[in-house]
């Protein structure tokens, strides 16, 4: 058996990746994909290869993402999709997950109203019905040109016949041993001390990702994989229902938009916070000449980290889902309404968080993913895609193979308290039956003079945001290449808790003091968020990179 695999993979990696799979350094004409796993790009370009488009790809590379990327690729959780077509149209595929129809306000609080510590982070109570499958397939449908059982093929070869595994996942699935054993069926496929090279077949899964390639969604939201979701909830108090499941739809949305020093920002609206914020920052910043101060000044990081404190304020109290709350995005996305928040900002003096509240608008961990695919014809994707926590809520639904996420964290359990990225919020975003959490996640692309000139987006939780922030200054504002604008430190602020979180190596000596001196404080913060960016020359021609952080890989064509 063990020649056979082997065999299989010998012949697998000849006939399926017999690329020029190396260098990020290059710009290429003909496609390019960086996502956070090597073998999930190289199947994004085998499909454009095969002539697919940049759609066609990121639903192959979704799709094998839940295979080769367990910790976060998915099919049992949701994502955001934002899209530039060449025809000049952008759009947006919203699959992110919605609390089931049972579930209720306090579903976290015990009898004197306190969170129940856990209950929304590990386990079947933590799960919202999920949407990748709904979201990948409903833009395959409508903007790919491949047949679904071509996009799914790679997938399940990966899932059924398995994977040598890398040094970074053997030691990521070794972390969460202890957090798997709460589930036996998380233990059947995963429990067990992992080496570099072993190799991880999922058996289970291959069989779901089979019903979907054969049946569309309904293989995932009926029959058999809705039998097994349903089995498990009931086993277990959870609260997902066959109803829930035969009612989720991905939505499309118009993407939001705003400009940038000359720049077209395109990126996900609610219920994602993401592009909102995103845009509120880059109109608050526009108003700076940050290239002046430059990259790693105390002035820059002081005009940035005041932004970024008022833009959380008011993320934590004018975004939710559209769908429930009347989030007014037109207000929040104006210049007007940045200079009004920023105004009369001297950089000599630390704000302090308290003096900071949310505006008053007049009423209109690891691990996620992203990846960034764009085509020789111009079309691009920006996919951001999550179970929330590694490996979500730790449950492995029995029989089908897959994580659940633990997406109901990011509903509101509690006004005042905060999520497990420290994010505050409101009513606004509070559990409701079919509502979607509010999200960070922001894949976005932006444009010049109408053509692309950068795809970007990363996991990261609340830090999403500014990371996102800076792969763009740092490219418009500092005059980076895409490697150091994707690799330098970073750091971040979100209103609450009151401190710059600064990645080692942000802060030179002289800076910190200067900082400090202003009144700031300052949190020294391991290395977060992992971006994967593509960047585009004035030819069109692509460059991909995939941040040190993590491990995954730029491959072009
Ligand atoms: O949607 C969100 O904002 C979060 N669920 C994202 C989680 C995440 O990025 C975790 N990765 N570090």
């Amino acid at each position: 058996m063990k020649i056979l695999i082997s065999v299989f993979l010998i012949f697998y990696s000849f006939t399926i990746f017999p690329i020029n799979c190396v260098a990020q350094n290059n710009f290429y004409k003909n496609g390019m994909v960086s996502s956070a796993d090597e073998i999930a790009s190289e199947i994004g370009i085998e499909v454009m290869k095969k002539g697919g488009n940049a759609i066609d790809a990121s639903v192959a590379v979704g799709f094998a993402l839940a295979v080769v990327y367990p910790q976060a690729g998915n099919i049992g959780g949701g994502g955001f999709m934002v899209i530039h077509l060449n025809d000049g149209r952008n759009t947006s595929i919203d699959y992110r997950e919605k609390a089931p129809l049972l579930s209720h306000r306090d579903m976290f609080l015990d009898k004197n109203g306190n969170v129940i510590d856990g209950l929304s982070t590990t386990g079947h109570l933590s799960g919202g019905v999920p949407g990748s499958v709904k979201g990948l397939l409903f833009a395959l449908e409508k903007y790919g040109t491949m047949k679904r059982e071509e996009v799914l093929t790679y997938a399940i070869n990966l899932a059924e016949n398995g994977f040598e595994i890398s040094p970074r996942l053997a030691k990521v699935l070794n972390e969460y041993q202890n957090q798997f054993s709460k589930f036996p069926s998380t233990m059947k496929i995963f429990g067990k001390n992992w080496k570099a090279g072993d190799l991880l077949i999922q058996k289970d899964l291959a069989n779901t990702l089979r019903l979907i390639s054969n049946y569309g969604a309904e293989g995932f939201y009926t029959g058999y994989v809705a039998d097994k979701i349903v089995e498990e909830m009931k086993l277990y108090d959870g609260l997902i229902s066959y109803e829930d499941l035969l009612k989720y739809e991905a939505k499309e949305r118009a993407v939001v938009t705003g400009t940038y020093k000359g720049y077209e920002i395109i990126s996900m609206g609610p219920p994602s916070s993401g592009g909102i914020s995103l845009i509120y920052l880059l109109n608050i910043l526009e108003q700076e000449n940050l290239g002046k101060y430059g990259y790693g000044s105390a002035d820059a990081i002081s005009v940035m980290t005041e932004g970024m404190r008022v833009v959380y304020a008011d993320r934590s109290e004018h975004m939710a889902d559209i769908d429930f709350y009347e989030v007014p995005v037109n207000v929040l996305t104006s210049k007007e309404y940045a200079r009004k928040r920023f105004d009369n900002f001297g950089n000599d003096r630390a704000r302090n968080s308290d003096e900071i509240k949310p505006g008053n608008i007049a009423k209109e961990k690891e691990n996620t993913t992203h990846y960034s695919i764009a085509d020789k014809d111009g079309n691009c994707v920006s996919v951001t895609t999550t179970i929330n926590d590694n490996f979500g809520s730790k449950l492995v639904i029995e029989g089908a193979g897959f994580f659940l996420n633990n997406e109901m964290d990011d509903f509101v359990s509690k006004p005042g308290v905060p999520n497990m990225f420290g994010l505050l919020g409101s009513e606004a975003n509070s559990i409701s039956p079919e509502k979607r959490m509010l999200s960070s996640m922001t894949p976005t692309i932006v444009l010049k003079d109408g053509k692309p000139f950068m795809i970007t987006g990363s996991p990261g939780g609340g830090r999403i945001i500014t990371a996102v922030l800076m792969s763009i200054i740092n490219v418009i504002d500092f005059g980076m290449n895409i490697v150091d604008a994707v690799d330098k430190p970073r750091f971040h602020h979100q209103w609450y808790p009151d401190e710059i979180q600064a990645e080692n190596g942000m802060l030179s000596e002289t800076v910190r003091k200067e900082l400090v001196k202003r009144g700031y404080k300052i949190n020294d913060f391991r290395d977060y968020a992992s971006l994967d960016v593509i960047i585009f020359n004035d030819n069109g021609e692509m460059r991909g990179h995939s941040d040190r952080r993590g491990y995954g890989k730029a491959i072009g064509y």
